[in-house]
């Protein structure tokens, strides 16, 4: 994806919430053709041979929009079709299931217990989306070691081919645990705000990952938070550029997200604003960044390729 403006789409506006100010993007209106794609069918039973794109969602600075991102991307992308399993790798602050609505009996915490298998824990979320919910009080799990990290990661494995897509959200910052489930992913979607401090976090990872030396999985900018869409694109410009120029790395930009009232009014009604409000701000800018994911090739995988949870696997091993 090269650093185009997400493209602006047409469509009747009555059903958005009147905006309290002006309009930050007169030309952005919801795609014409909104009827939603039958949803995939659930992701129960592998598909032989299917390995999922795997997208690791992550940020430097924390609550710039990672976790309402996931959500909405999920929903976003069942209505191109694709089976969706959402993973809260957010050990220690998880709450993808809160943004789901949804009130798993059985979380990670089951499985590092002993008292569940990761199939055991599989949650049905909105309609083609499966996700692994990480409970809440979990400190424990923000601190596992190495050993039970690796044990985990291998188990997740099985999960790999029961979907199109594999969308991980991580908690913000530099914990080895963040840097990992980076690390092993095919792509990155890396979320920041106009903010200057969000924007030198997001350059930190960046900066972190480049220094360590292994490969850094092909990434691409979500500006979120935005007041109109050319902030977006100078945020996006700006970034792409001094990680160009001082880590020699090449930064896409995925998209922008407006700032809007009703994502934090989705939030509280725990259900993804694409669901609730498809037609606001927010909901077509999710619905162009995923139609940008889809309209770029995934990033090629050789047959003889691991798959992320083996690379993730053997991250673990190696140190
Ligand atoms: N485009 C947006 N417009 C307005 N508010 C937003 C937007 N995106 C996210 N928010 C709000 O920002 C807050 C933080 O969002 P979220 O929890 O998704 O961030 P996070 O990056 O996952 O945080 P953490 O680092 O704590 O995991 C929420 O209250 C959410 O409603
Ligand atoms: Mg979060």
């Amino acid at each position: 994806m090269t650093m185009t403006q997400p493209s602006r789409t047409q469509a009747s506006s009555h059903a958005m919430m009147a905006p309290r100010r002006r309009d930050p993007a007169p030309g952005l209106r919801a795609l014409p053709s909104v009827r939603p794609a039958p949803p995939a069918p659930q992701a129960v039973e592998p598909v032989q041979a299917k390995r999922a794109r795997v997208i690791t969602v992550t940020s430097g600075k924390g609550g710039v929009g990672k976790s309402s991102m996931v959500a909405n991307l999920a929903v976003a992308m069942t209505r191109l079709g694709k089976s969706v399993l959402a993973f809260d790798a957010d050990l220690g602050m998880a709450n993808l299931d809160v943004l789901f609505g949804v009130r798993p009996q059985y979380t990670l915490y089951h499985v590092l217990k002993g008292k569940r298998d990761l199939p055991g824990i599989l949650v049905s979320g909105p309609p083609g989306v499966k996700f692994i919910a990480g409970g809440s009080g979990m400190a424990e799990l923000a601190d596992l070691d190495d050993r039970a990290m690796g044990e985990l990661l291998q188990n997740l494995r099985r999960l790999e081919s029961y979907s199109d897509v594999l969308l991980i959200d991580t908690g913000a910052g530099l914990s080895r645990n963040v840097l990992s489930f980076v690390r092993a992913a095919d792509e990155v979607l890396l979320v920041t705000t106009p903010e200057p401090t969000a924007m030198a976090d997001a350059y930190g990872v960046l900066k972190t990952l480049a220094m360590e030396g292994s490969s850094v999985p092909r990434t691409s900018i979500v500006v979120n938070k935005v007041k109109d869409p050319e902030e977006g694109l100078l945020v996006a410009r700006r970034f792409s550029k001094v990680a160009r120029e001082h880590l020699q790395l090449r930064v896409d930009y995925a998209g922008f997200v407006l700032e809007d009232e009703n994502v934090s009014l989705s939030v509280r009604r725990q259900k993804p604003v694409v669901m609730l409000y498809p037609n606001s701000y927010a909901s077509v800018c999710i619905t162009n960044i995923v139609a940008g994911l889809f309209d770029s090739p995934a990033p090629p995988a050789p047959a003889n390729q691991p798959g992320f949870f083996e690379r993730l696997a053997g991250l673990f091993r190696r140190s």
